[in-house]
């Protein structure tokens, strides 16, 4: 009886299952670690430039740091510090020893490093092969803006079968023809790679001179 009672609610969970689709996964992903380190490839389709480096973040000092290393444009480093808590950014040339600074627009936040919160799930996504394990599952998050654009990020959740697991890391991110969030990534795409969160050198975050003398 009890079994007959059990087989009964399988089966009308099964066809509620079959009928409603598959629960909706909760979402996840929509920041990464709080603090984090790692290698970036970004190419921006819209100037055809593409410059890779080293990047630091952390979300809790309200800090970032891009090393951009030299390319057939600009022959030396660049390094691109953002402080978003006195919402200044330093752009550091190394070679001329010179130093850009700009205020960060007022509504532009510290970057998540996650999906944005209007995006969509979509679904998993293997990059590379499941095959020996040489890959990394990802949930693909696709979003539109009202200028046409779309964002697509991958992004790599800590442990891949655990649904609750809100941890991600930023694998690709591509936004093609956006002129709304945020403004400088219009045509960008972005690779992620050897990201750690082992502790970041405070020393990173001190400006050069060039930097200092005009704040
Ligand atoms: C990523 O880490 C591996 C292992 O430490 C290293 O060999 C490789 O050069 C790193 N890649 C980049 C782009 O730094
Ligand atoms: C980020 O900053 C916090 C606060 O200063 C610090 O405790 C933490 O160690 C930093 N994280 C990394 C990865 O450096």
């Amino acid at each position: 009886m009890v079994c007959k009672l059990f087989a009964v609610v399988l089966a009308v969970v099964v066809c509620a299952g079959v009928a409603f689709g598959q629960p909706p996964l909760p979402q996840r992903c929509f920041e990464s670690p709080s603090a984090w380190s790692g290698h970036f490839h970004r190419i921006d389709y819209s100037s055809g430039h593409l410059t890779h480096g080293y990047m630091f973040y952390n979300r809790t000092e309200f800090r970032l740091l891009y090393i951009h290393e030299p390319t057939v444009d600009v022959p030396q480093y660049e390094n691109h510090w953002l402080f978003y808590n006195t919402r200044k950014s330093y752009r550091y040339y190394d070679k001329d020893d010179t130093c850009s600074i700009e205020d960060i627009p007022s509504d532009e936040l510290i970057p998540r490093f996650g999906a944005p919160s209007e995006s969509e799930y979509v679904h998993r996504d293997r990059l590379g092969a499941y095959t020996y394990n040489l890959g990394v599952t990802t949930d693909y998050f696709r979003m539109r803006t009202e200028t046409g654009g779309t964002y697509r990020g991958f992004y790599a959740p800590e442990f891949e079968t655990v649904a609750t697991d809100f941890m991600c890391v930023p694998v690709i991110e591509s936004y093609e023809n956006i002129d709304t969030i945020p403004t400088h990534q219009r045509n960008m795409h972005w690779t992620y790679m050897n990201i750690t969160t082992f502790p970041i050198p405070s020393a990173v975050w001190d400006l050069p001179a060039a930097c200092r003398e005009r704040e």
